[in-house]
């Protein structure tokens, strides 16, 4: 598609709105994104289609996918730059996920990594959504000719195949139909881990004692921070082989801006007992205005509904315009007139 010189590149990303979101959503995605929508026309979306792909009960989806929201503006997303909305609200990501299913393979689609994990888990009655996920994941990158897409570890095999069918179908239909697009690697911004097993990513599960989510009180987060676990020794180093240490060190870097050298540096001859006390207090203090300020918002319905409603208004737009195209390409009839 013909591309104007003076347009921002495009960035997307979408949490799931199902577990209440972690610090580890907030240092390792959110807080970032903020910092990107002036350089960027970014997209950032609660994807409730992908959401189903497991047992959602339905009015937990729907209070979640508020909440997706609200975090996204408490952490100072600005809706009238970034376009802010809900998957199932632009109709068009179901529709070319379709296509894009067709533009798949069995093969590339068993090859995933997370759907392999879960079909050893679940067998044959895992949920067929589990297994076309990557297709829905491909439309919502694809139908805005994104540019940039900032994913965890986790997320970039799915990536991977997005580009293999955006280059499949350019070549197929000879013309640019898609940006392809590339993985966004922030310079900052963390990887949290567990507090309990700083060797693994920071999880949702609601019974975790090494997970901090963003609706706990303060008293909750400054006791899961102060357990969290630290390694043998009694020097504050910042290395692998000292994963809770690090990951402590980390939060406190994500949360100041500060580089890690000078934060390890100011612990020189400091006790972990004091960096554990010290990181609770940080914490709790950046998560308090969050909390307070989606909790508000989560009040404030009208406000929500209106902010949802004109992100899939401008969303729809540019969403559309793809779809048209690739439906044109496909062969598929429009009435004249309609
Ligand atoms: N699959 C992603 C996850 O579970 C969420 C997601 C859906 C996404 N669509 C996306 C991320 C598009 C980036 C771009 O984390």
């Amino acid at each position: 598609m013909a591309k104007d010189p003076t347009q921002k590149p495009v960035l997307l990303s979408g949490i799931q709105p199902t577990n209440n979101l972690t610090l580890g959503n907030y240092l390792g995605a959110i807080k970032n994104w903020v910092k990107l929508q002036n350089d960027y026309q970014c997209y950032f979306m609660a994807v409730d289609l992908h959401a189903i792909t497991t047992p959602q009960d339905p009015k937990l989806l729907a209070e979640r996918t508020y909440r997706v929201l609200a975090t996204y503006l408490a952490s100072g997303i600005d809706p009238k730059q970034a376009m802010l909305f809900v998957q199932s609200h632009v109709p068009e990501h179901s529709e070319l996920a379709w296509i894009m299913t067709c533009f798949s393979t069995m093969g590339e689609l068993s090859r995933m990594t997370q759907f392999k994990d879960k079909a050893d888990k679940e067998g044959k009655h895992i949920p067929s959504g589990l297994f076309v996920y990557p297709t829905l994941m491909a439309a919502d990158i694809l139908l805005y000719q994104t540019n940039l897409v900032p994913v965890g570890q986790d997320q970039k095999q799915h990536l991977e195949l997005t580009r293999e069918i955006a280059i499949r179908m350019n070549n197929r239909f000879q013309t640019e139909l898609f940006a392809v697009p590339e993985p966004f690697i922030a310079k900052i911004g963390a990887k949290i881990m567990d507090l309990q097993n700083p060797t693994n990513k920071m999880g949702k599960s609601e019974t975790s004692k090494g997970t901090l989510f963003l609706t706990e009180s303060d008293d909750e987060i400054s006791k899961k921070v102060k357990r969290a676990v630290t390694d043998s020794g009694s020097d504050i180093t910042y290395e692998d082989s000292k994963p809770g240490l690090k990951n402590l060190l980390s939060i406190q870097a994500a949360l100041t801006g500060n580089p890690i050298e000078g934060i390890v540096a100011s612990y020189r001859d400091k006790q972990y007992g004091q960096l554990k006390v010290e990181t609770a207090d940080l914490v709790v203090n950046a998560i308090r205005p969050l909390r307070e300020e989606t909790e508000r918002l989560m009040k404030d319905r009208g406000e929500l509904d209106r902010i949802l409603k004109l992100g899939a208004t401008r969303a729809r737009e540019v969403a559309h315009t793809t779809l048209e195209k690739v439906q044109e390409l496909l062969g598929f009839v429009r009435p004249m007139g309609s």
